[in-house]
């Protein structure tokens, strides 16, 4: 029938609370009939991917950052995340590339669309990784990963996001499986932890009270800077994206450990700073980067890790998501950002579902 709010007040509340489910079921659609992670390819299609090249526009660009992380840490496949109009327009070298892979929840997205048409007349083969059956990518790529979130219609991409970096993790674990790169228990690990992965999400939607006072701050901000390291600084350019789009704060993101090399002069006074931190490898690094930007006047809201926080000795509004594997983190601390982002717009008043100037799938250039 008729897509309705389903008793929620935007499409984009309805969208985040759907996450559970698109997590679920493109998980589903990337699991074989033995149980297993499975990229639906044969194992020769697989390895002959050799190097990789994604091609995306706005939120779905985000997602080919975070998978650049995993596919090369897992699969050791080399990745360059391209921004879909820029490279219909490049002659780009495609030595050592075999692979276009083309993000696009609509999968009409023109610049995508054009981009992935001109990475097949190079000469490389193209997936569609598409959250719409039928649509113009789905239809000219080669191959398909579908994301099965269901219909999105809220501007700000959501649901479409998570679901696409759950079929792009398990990419990740299939292809290194199939190189040899990973043993049958680490993938089957990461595998559990997916699946773990829409009743931790679920717990996460439980934070809209616990993010509302900050939201209630923030809707005052003229400007804001987010903060990641390693595969959580695609999350802070997600997240300063999400606000920008649906609140009009400027918002910025950047990769915590580049803070010191210019956009520190940025922090005075009580500039909001939103910074991920999962409980990782680069976890006192990035926590010592934050300190930093504190010292300097930044008031830190800190979206982690339940286990990231315990020695945090600066002073921070903390909003913690509950332990996982590190390396899905980005997946679930997106939720609290996507929340962050939501409630801002929603105490300004702004128009959540259909922002200014925006349009949900844009086919023209
Ligand atoms: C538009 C939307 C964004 C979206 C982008 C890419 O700009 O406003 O939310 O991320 O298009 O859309 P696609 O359908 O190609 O993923």
């Amino acid at each position: 029938g008729m897509i309705d709010k389903g008793g929620y007040r935007h499409f984009m509340e309805k969208e985040i609370h759907e996450q559970p489910d698109a997590i679920l079921n493109s998980l589903a659609g990337m699991t074989g009939e033995d149980g297993r992670i499975s990229a639906n390819m044969s194992r020769e299609e697989l390895q002959a991917i050799d190097g990789i090249v994604m091609l995306a526009a706005g939120t779905s660009h985000y997602a080919s950052q975070v998978a650049r992380y995993w596919i090369e840490g897992l699969a050791r496949t080399p990745v360059a995340c391209e921004i879909a109009s820029e490279y219909h327009y490049r002659n780009p070298v495609t030595t050592g590339i075999t692979t276009a892979i083309a993000i696009s929840q609509s999968g009409e997205s023109l610049d995508t669309l054009k981009a992935m048409r001109h990475a097949a007349t190079c000469g490389l083969s193209t997936i569609g990784l598409v959250n719409v059956d039928g649509s113009t990518i789905a239809r000219e790529a080669d191959a398909i990963l579908p994301t099965h979130a269901g219909p999105e219609i809220g501007v700000a991409s959501t649901k479409a996001f998570t679901a696409q970096l759950t079929v792009l993790i398990s990419f990740a674990v299939a292809l290194a499986e199939a190189k040899g790169h990973i043993d049958a228990a680490r993938a089957d690990a990461i595998h559990d932890q997916l699946q773990a992965l829409p009743g931790l999400v679920g717990k996460s939607l439980k934070l809209f009270d616990d993010l509302r006072p900050i939201a209630h701050q923030l809707k005052h901000a003229r400007s804001t800077i987010y903060l990641g390291r390693g595969h959580l600084f695609p999350i802070a350019m997600e997240g300063a994206l999400k606000l920008k789009e649906l609140s009009y704060i400027h918002a910025e993101g950047f990769a915590s450990g580049e803070m010191k090399h210019g956009p520190i002069a940025l922090i005075e006074d009580d500039l909001p700073v939103v910074a991920l931190l999962a409980a990782d490898e680069l976890m006192e690094k990035a926590a010592s980067n934050l300190k930093e930007a504190s010292a300097r006047g930044g008031r830190i809201i800190l979206i982690a890790d339940e286990r990231a926080v315990n020695d945090i000795d600066f002073e921070a509004d903390i909003i913690t998501v509950p332990a996982v594997d590190p390396i899905i983190a980005p997946i679930l601390l997106t939720i609290p950002v996507q929340i962050l982002a939501y409630l801002t717009a929603l105490d300004k008043g702004t128009d959540v579902d259909q922002p200014r100037n925006l349009a949900k799938s844009v086919t023209v250039e």
